[in-house]
């Protein structure tokens, strides 16, 4: 398989991010953040920082550069843009901007500033507000919170749970945690003639692109956002940031580029982040395994402006298991802490903890193979839904798997190795298949190369070199021969590399793009005075053919004196939606080993083996799936960012936040059952982004259980959970 095509170039530094861009006058933005969790903000003494030397500029919410609301058209609601209010709602909130000469100078100056604030109790505990949580409408389509679906003739949930023979409840906690891309978020804004130019690294181009036209008052075509590299997303760069806004609305202020980057620290508090959940699970089952009752209620911490809900019991309960009756909530607990977002699998990863726990509790409960109770609750469909799945391959995961991981051996007590206690265990893994509407520029250029060009973006998912291999097949050409291109505003509208949506989309709409753009050029060969005049012609292998004779697009065009010809072509989720429901599958498979006397666990085999439909470069899926499941394995033993009760991050920054080294994560072995999904989309991909993550956790917590016998309920789980 093709590496990367990008690979040269982010291997060698050469590769240039946002804050690598260099604009001659530049000036430096620093970001200040607040210092308490819930208050106002009475007074801003900064007349020594704008003494300090070098210091052009500083933004307060009290003399603030001012910004219009953003709406977030798909979510409902607003985007919180910054220092427009004096009203502080979580502890490291942007709430000033320092613009000097240099970075230091801005910096340094930054700390000089005195602010007083009027405090008020924070509220920062998921816990005590789970009381007084509020029902959550669900995101992105605004589900209901409460979804209830019982056969006919029981009453309630509570009703379907006492009828169950064999039952078992538990409530299950996840960590609030943060993305942490390696890209700190930032921004360098320029602003010319043809009005502001963003370099910033994001999910997309053209919403970022609309946000800061929207917060600055300014036409969106006088937007333009460039974002060819962006080191890693995950989610948390869906949005324009608060350096991105500072940085366009200072620059246009100041006449002058501006260039701003978060610390390392501000990433946690000054962008949004994930959710902490508390989730009540309860399971009825037939002595046989068969389900007839879940019930599954969710709670989910946000920020004070409500921006997210993580969407636990609705992102798994009503689709992975079939089941006679089924109960879900969704409510979230607002809290003076950053706001929330996407973070990968939003809902599915931590809901896949509670409930791939508590199935895994059943089984146990009915003395049955944890793979046998799964196999007997196949899903058909979502919940409630007459649509079934289009294309489903998940017993078969289960199967492979097994069988790679030698899962015949697995004992339900474990077994002992010297002084380590061994356990092996397993977890379904599933996440929605989608598509965004995505427009697809081809361009044949004179020297024999293609252009493939969208406006979304790589954030190191591998896109680009999926543009290329599509873009190849579809223009039948070799892959060295396109040029895929990525990441600017002004391209045609891609979509975001979001919701594990971007190959599907991009692929589909390149399919037929491609089709037009072979089109214009047979048009072009046959028109008058070109060299195939009034000929039928056909096409392959990139060139133009007809009675005998071939040229390769590159040669006709140059014999007709033209340096390129361009078409469009777009792609957009249509019909299938009301004929099939659409997910990827996969099953997890965990070995622990539980140090008898220390009680650490560590991680000692991992597979993953996964139905995503159609895999277009299996080098850089493997790649997608391999990073999901080491960050499951990281929720599961590594990964809490913890709120003091001052609502203070205790660990925002990268010696606290604990995340897995290499010494922690063994070989992991991803395997895809390869069935192209075509009535999905055109190019039978469904996506590889977010399900590697999910289930991870549970499948850890199931290993750690079968190796000790010890049921841990959150995550992560600590040695301290493990004493005996
Ligand atoms: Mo993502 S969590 O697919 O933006």
């Amino acid at each position: 398989m093709p590496s990367r095509v990008d690979g040269p170039l982010k291997v060698t530094g050469r590769a240039k991010y946002g804050a690598d861009n260099v604009v001659p006058g530049t000036v430096h933005g620093y970001v200040v953040v607040s210092t308490i969790a819930h208050g106002e903000i009475t007074a801003m003494d900064v007349t020594a920082a704008r003494n300090a030397p070098g210091v052009i500029a500083v933004y307060t919410p009290l003399e603030p550069l001012v910004m219009q609301p953003v709406q977030m058209p798909m979510f409902g609601g607003e985007w919180w843009v910054p220092l427009q209010d004096k009203e502080v709602i979580y502890h490291g909130q942007p709430i000033g901007f320092v613009v000097a000469e240099t970075f230091e100078q801005a910096r340094d100056a930054a700390m000089t500033i005195e602010v007083t604030y009027a405090e008020r109790p924070a509220a920062t505990s998921i816990e005590d507000g789970m009381d007084t949580a509020e029902m959550a409408p669900v995101p992105p389509r605004n589900a209901p919170p409460e979804i209830t679906a019982l056969a006919d003739g029981v009453e309630s949930i509570e009703d379907a749970l006492a009828a169950s023979p064999v039952v078992v409840e538990g409530t299950y906690s996840t960590a609030t945690q943060h993305h942490v891309a390696m890209e700190p978020h930032s921004a360098v804004a320029v602003w010319d003639a043809d009005g502001l130019t963003v370099y910033t690294g994001n999910q997309a181009a053209m919403f970022p692109a609309a946000q800061l036209a929207q917060a600055l008052g300014v036409e969106e075509a006088r937007v333009r956002v460039v974002n060819p590299f962006v080191g890693g997303a995950f989610g948390g760069k869906a949005f324009a940031s608060a350096p991105a806004f500072l940085a366009a609305a200072a620059a246009r202020d100041l006449d002058r580029p501006v260039k701003s980057a978060l610390t390392r620290e501000q990433v946690f508090t000054a962008t949004a982040g994930r959710a902490g959940t508390i989730q009540k699970v309860a399971l009825g089952a037939e002595r046989d395994g068969t389900l007839i009752a879940v019930r599954h209620d969710s709670w989910s911490s946000t920020g004070l402006d409500r921006a997210f809900t993580e969407p636990t019991s609705h992102s798994t309960s009503p689709e992975w298991y079939a089941t006679q009756n089924l109960a879900i909530t969704q409510r979230r607990v607002p809290l003076n802490v950053p706001p929330v977002t996407f973070m990968r699998a939003p809902g599915e990863a931590p809901g896949s903890f509670a409930l791939e726990s508590a199935m895994d509790e059943l089984a146990i409960a009915l003395d049955m193979d944890p793979i046998e109770l799964r196999l007997r609750n196949n899903s058909t469909g979502p919940s409630g839904h007459d649509l079934k799945w289009s294309s489903k391959y998940l017993d078969e995961c289960y199967r492979i798997g097994a069988d790679r991981f030698g899962w015949a051996s697995r004992s339900p007590g474990g077994r002992e190795d010297g002084d380590w206690l061994v356990g092996m265990g397993m977890a379904t893994a599933m996440f929605p298949a989608g598509r965004f509407p995505t427009t697809i520029r081809i361009t044949f250029r004179d020297d024999d190369t293609a252009e493939v060009a969208t406006g979304g973006a790589d954030p190191g998912t591998g896109l680009l070199t999926v543009m290329g291999l599509i873009g190849a097949e579809s223009l039948d050409i070799g892959p060295d021969q396109v040029k895929p291109l990525l990441g600017d505003s002004v391209l045609p509208p891609g979509g975001m590399s979001g919701g594990s949506t971007a190959t599907a989309s991009v692929s589909s709409a390149i399919m037929i793009a491609a089709a037009q753009a072979i089109d214009e050029l047979t048009a072009l060969a046959t028109s008058a005075g070109a060299p195939f005049e009034g000929q039928e012609v056909s096409y392959e292998d990139g060139r133009v053919v007809a009675g005998g004779r071939s040229m390769t697009f590159g040669e006709l065009l140059r014999a007709t004196n033209r340096m390129s010809i361009s078409a469009t072509g777009s792609s957009a989720p249509g019909e299938e939606t009301t004929k099939h429901s659409f997910s990827s599958f996969g099953a997890q498979f965990v070995e622990v080993r539980v140090h008898k006397w220390t009680r650490e666990a560590r991680v000692s085999r991992m597979l993953g083996v996964f139905d995503a439909g159609r895999i277009i470069n299996e080098k850089v899926a493997r790649s997608q799936i391999m990073g999901g499941m080491i960050w499951g394995i990281s929720a599961a033993l590594h990964e809490s960012l913890d709120i003091e009760a001052n609502g203070r991050f205790a660990n925002a920054d990268l010696a606290g936040y604990l995340v897995p080294v290499n010494a922690d994560i063994p070989e992991v072995d991803v395997h895809f059952v390869q069935y192209p999904d075509t009535l999905h989309n055109p190019s039978g991909a469904k996506g590889v982004g977010e399900i590697g993550v999910v289930g991870m956790a549970a499948a850890v917590a199931n290993a750690i259980y079968n190796a000790t016998g010890i049921r841990v309920r959150h995550i992560p789980i600590m040695i301290e959970d493990l004493l005996d």
